[in-house]
């Protein structure tokens, strides 16, 4: 089983952007912890500020590999072109997101991943990522 998980902007700075919302682990550190967790699954871990770079790394990966687990970030709410990019996959991809979006401001209710995803996955902090990766094993 090959997943990669994909981050989009801002989310580099996890740890210490925003730490009442997003927690106070860095993704690095927390990755560490999946990899262990999820021995018999080969995980890959690609981050971007860059919307076409994720792109560009959904169409590299979404012949080959089994599952996409996606936090577009800031992306989920405007890219029309990630939304056509996982159409135009084979590799299903779930949407994944640390805070419940749903919670927060009107603009980040809209999503153009949810659509075209085969699942999503948001609100539970840094468990969404591994709850993502179980869907894939059920
Ligand atoms: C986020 C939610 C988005 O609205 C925001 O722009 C992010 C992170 C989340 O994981 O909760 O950068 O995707």
């Amino acid at each position: 089983m090959k997943l990669i998980i994909i981050n989009g902007p801002n989310l580099n700075l996890l740890g210490k952007r925003e730490p009442e919302v997003y927690g106070n682990r860095t993704f690095e550190d927390y990755f560490t912890e999946l990899q262990f967790k999820f021995k018999d699954v080969q995980l890959e871990y690609f981050q971007s500020n860059i919307e076409g770079e994720i792109i560009g790394k959904i169409q590299e990966v979404g012949f080959s590999h089994d599952g996409v687990i996606l936090n577009a970030a800031a992306y989920t709410h405007t890219s029309v072109g990630i939304g056509d990019a996982i159409k135009a996959v084979e590799t299903p991809v779930v949407e994944v997101h640390i805070s419940n979006t749903h919670q927060r401001e009107d603009f980040r209710h809209v999503s153009y991943i949810s659509p075209v995803a085969k699942g999503v996955i948001l609100g539970f902090g840094l468990q969404s990522y591994d709850l993502a990766i179980q869907s894939f094993l059920d």
